[in-house]
């Protein structure tokens, strides 16, 4: 921690409404999962080969963030881990965001066989060798998860995937491995190679999105479990259950609003955490989730964004790729810098709504064929024209 920020801590700062901040952290995994009864179960059941000595077979977790993949899968390995101590059995979990390639996958999969290799710089080879000499030697079945799966395949393909799943034809049958992989993105194994596909056809399960009623439970443990008794107003918890619930169902975004709701709540030095606090809190995250995006893009990114919130303020005008370029063509200028073509604009339209940062509808026919039209951005936009003035776009 900071200096700065132990001291906010310690000294003027108490917290009158927050009980137990862990709990309100993204880190934090409670001991039931309201919700996921039935993914609990099902994953489980896969799992309980290992009671009686056989091998699990593969499972996919599939499901939009936040939707408690990871939070299942910890709690179910956490529980087999308790339960049954004497398991002829290992885990190996491996978050591919932080090991985003099969080197570095291989490099965690070997620390967790107990062996030491450089982070970086050895042969692939040498390696995967080393890990199935150790593995050789271990006599128990090995079940690895590969979180976040997706950013995996896409820089080095399933070839991991497939190397592991392979080597069960050469393991003695005492061992096995079994691959639990999660993937923030549906079609994830439509998308590797066929090859690699037809060895490797986990179970799935899914992960829908939370509906209100789950989301409320939810929050409602964190409140009861984070908050303290009497200071949170029920109305402010079905207020963020049900935006939540229209958006997009991601718990982790239910539970950070609630956080910032009570953060609020206590600067104000409010008594108690109200539905106005948490109406607050989903604009204060929803900004701060588009700031961090909106950081990342290149200049000409932000230039078109400006020249949309340009455009979006005359409501006489249709925000059609036309319009939008046309707008965009005057930013460049005013900034100095030469515009890139309508058709390398038109492809960025699509990149800023997939990313969430604008909305796009198509419209059909007209005088001049199709045309992509923006119906709104992800902020109001007085607060989008702010943002990017603080990046230097006025
Ligand atoms: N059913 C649930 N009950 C309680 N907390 C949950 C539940 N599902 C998710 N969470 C919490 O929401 C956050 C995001 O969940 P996570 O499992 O990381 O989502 P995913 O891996 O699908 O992106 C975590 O803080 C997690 O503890
Ligand atoms: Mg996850």
């Amino acid at each position: 921690m900071p200096l700065d920020e132990a001291f906010i801590d310690t000294s003027y700062m108490s917290y009158t409404i927050i009980k137990d901040k862990r709990v309100l952290r993204d880190s934090y995994i409670p001991d039931t999962l309201p919700g996921r009864e039935q993914q609990i179960f099902q994953f489980s059941r896969i799992l309980s080969d290992l009671l009686v000595d056989q091998p699990p077979s593969d499972v996919a977790f599939i499901g939009k963030p936040g939707t408690g993949k990871t939070a299942v899968v910890k709690h179910v390995i956490k529980k087999y881990r308790n339960e049954y101590p004497n398991l002829r059995a290992k885990f190996a979990y491996v978050n591919c965001s932080q090991a985003t390639t099969a080197y570095r996958v291989l490099y965690q999969l070997n620390r967790s066989m107990g062996v030491l290799v450089p982070p970086s710089g050895y042969p692939f080879d040498v390696l995967w060798d080393k890990f199935v000499d150790a593995y050789m030697t271990s006599n128990s079945r090995l079940v690895i998860v590969l979180d976040e799966v997706d950013l995996l395949v896409k820089r080095d393909g399933g070839r991991l995937l497939y190397a592991l799943t392979r080597l069960n034809y050469d393991l003695p049958e005492e061992l096995s491995i079994s691959l639990v992989v999660i993937s923030n993105t549906m079609d994830f194994l439509e998308r590797l190679d066929p090859r690699e596909r037809s060895s490797f056809e986990p179970n799935r399960l899914q992960f829908p999105p939370y509906n209100h009623p789950q989301l409320y439970q939810i929050l409602r443990q964190r409140a009861d479990l984070g908050l303290k008794v009497g200071t949170w107003e029920d109305e402010a918890l079905q207020y963020i259950a049900s935006r939540v619930a229209q958006e997009s169902g991601d718990a982790r975004r239910a539970i950070d609003i609630l956080r910032m709701a009570a953060e609020l709540a206590e600067n104000e030095r409010a008594e108690k955490l109200t539905k106005e606090h948490a109406i607050m809190a989903v604009d204060t995250v929803n900004e701060e989730e588009v700031s961090i995006t909106v950081r990342t893009l290149p200049l000409h990114h932000r230039l078109i964004l400006a020249a949309i919130a340009d455009v979006l303020e005359r409501p006489v005008v249709r925000a059609g790729t036309g319009t939008i370029y046309r707008a965009y063509e005057q930013r460049a200028s005013l900034y100095g810098v030469k515009p890139l073509t309508m058709r390398r604009v038109s492809g960025i339209l699509r990149e800023l709504e997939s990313q969430g940062l604008i909305e796009i509808e198509m419209q059909y026919g007209g005088a001049r064929g199709n045309t992509k039209v923006v119906k709104k951005m992800a902020l109001p936009l007085r607060q989008m024209r702010s943002l990017l003035a603080q990046m230097g776009i006025r």
